[in-house]
């Protein structure tokens, strides 16, 4: 005898009637909706006031302005690719493969501070590197570094009132330094982050910086010990006693270009560990010298191509895309970062470009 399904005990049920059916969805709604809008509430959602990603990245494009197809924060930058020969020695401190002895390729990107494709090059005294290593294993290491030792602020929070209270001032439209003042004055972890910028110049060249994480990671070992970390590429190349950046507005990518027509351009990876008691999860303090240092290994940059075209232009240099072997550390602007880069992304990527005449390759 053919197998027979046993009945389905709800066919065997009376059909529901049109208004019956309408109560039962509404319930079902009821019952999604109302955790949903609970969830939403202690999470802050529908809090008017409450920072959000959209939130910060709008600010950022107040800055900046809006620049379609460009990022909304390092706008300014280059495409780059070459390769990081690691040594192995900080294979000790984590499984990441990236860290074991040998050779993995990367795809990077060069670029200014600030959400306008076309200012000077001279007009910020701050570089960015951002890298993505990609492991045999399939699994990568995104990294953006900027050329500073601290970050101005510690929160999301700080974040955005320090984008607004820079930013133009609706009534004239330029910015209002009594506003950048009453912020700075109102934040005092800004302090060693000022006490750096008193000083700093911009660089001539890309290859001469070197770039830090600014937030903290854990490399974790193969027995599942976790060393709260932060990196730096260390450049080789240094610039001459007494060199000046030209007062200019494009050197830095023809320097590149000319620096890597010459041969590749060198940096070395340097993890520092923390002691027990440095801050891993506030990025405006710096850790005190004489912690011990690991020399991963050297990246080796030899090509460079514009950012409109160039393999870097649809890579979103999230800090949390890390590989097995490297985790976030409690920092409350790695989330941020990961959101806001997220929400530049989706829109530069969905853009045309709409300035007549000009393409991002001349802004690269
Ligand atoms: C809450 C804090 C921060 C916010 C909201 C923020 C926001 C952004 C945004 C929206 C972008 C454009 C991303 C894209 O379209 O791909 C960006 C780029 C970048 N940011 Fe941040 N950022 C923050 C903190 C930091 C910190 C602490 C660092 C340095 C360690 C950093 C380094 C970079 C770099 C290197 C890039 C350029 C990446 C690339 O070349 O594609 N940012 N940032």
């Amino acid at each position: 005898m053919a197998n027979r399904l046993p009945p389905d005990p709800l066919e065997s049920k009376p059909a529901l009637s049109g208004g019956a059916l309408a109560g039962r969805f509404a319930a079902i709604g009821a019952c999604v909706v109302l955790p949903a809008l609970a969830f939403a509430y202690v999470g802050g959602w529908l809090d008017s006031d409450r920072l959000s990603a959209g939130k910060i990245v709008g600010a950022l494009q107040n800055n900046g302005g809006v620049h379609p197809g460009f990022r909304r924060n390092h706008a300014k930058g280059v495409c780059v690719s070459g390769y990081f020969d690691s040594n192995g020695a900080a294979a000790q401190f984590s499984t990441a493969e990236v860290l074991a002895s040998g050779r993995t390729p990367v795809v990077g990107r060069f670029a200014v501070p600030g959400g306008n494709p076309y200012a000077p090059d001279s007009s910020v005294p701050i570089r960015s590197m951002a890298l993505r290593f990609t492991e045999a294993n399939g699994q990568q290491w995104r990294t953006g570094m900027n050329a500073m030792p601290v970050f101005p602020v510690a929160t999301p929070k700080a974040f955005y009132d320090l984008t607004v209270a820079t930013g133009p001032d609706p009534a004239t439209g330029k910015p209002d330094p009594a506003r950048a003042k009453a912020f700075f004055m109102s934040h005092p972890e800004t302090g060693p982050f000022l006490g750096w910028i008193k000083t700093a110049k911009p660089s001539a060249s890309y290859a001469t910086e070197g770039y830090s994480s600014l937030n903290a990671f854990y490399l974790v070992d193969s027995a599942g010990a976790r060393h709260a970390v932060r990196w730096e590429m260390v450049p080789d190349a240094h610039d001459a006693d007494g060199a000046v950046a030209p007062q200019g507005t494009d050197y830095l990518d023809s320097d590149l270009r000319t620096r890597i027509a010459q041969g590749p351009q060198r940096w070395h990876l340097i993890f520092t560990l923390a002691d027990p008691g440095d801050p891993v999860d506030n990025a405006t303090q710096v850790w005190p010298s004489g912690r011990h240092t690991v020399d991963a290994g050297t990246l080796v940059l030899d090509g460079t191509q514009a950012q409109d075209d160039g393999p870097c232009r649809d890579i979103n240099y999230d800090p949390l895309v890390l590989p097995t072997g490297i985790e976030a550390s409690d920092d409350p602007l790695l989330p941020a970062r990961s959101a806001a880069y997220a929400i530049s992304y989706k829109r530069r990527t969905a853009e045309e470009t709409d300035a007549p005449g000009v393409t991002p390759a001349l802004a690269h």
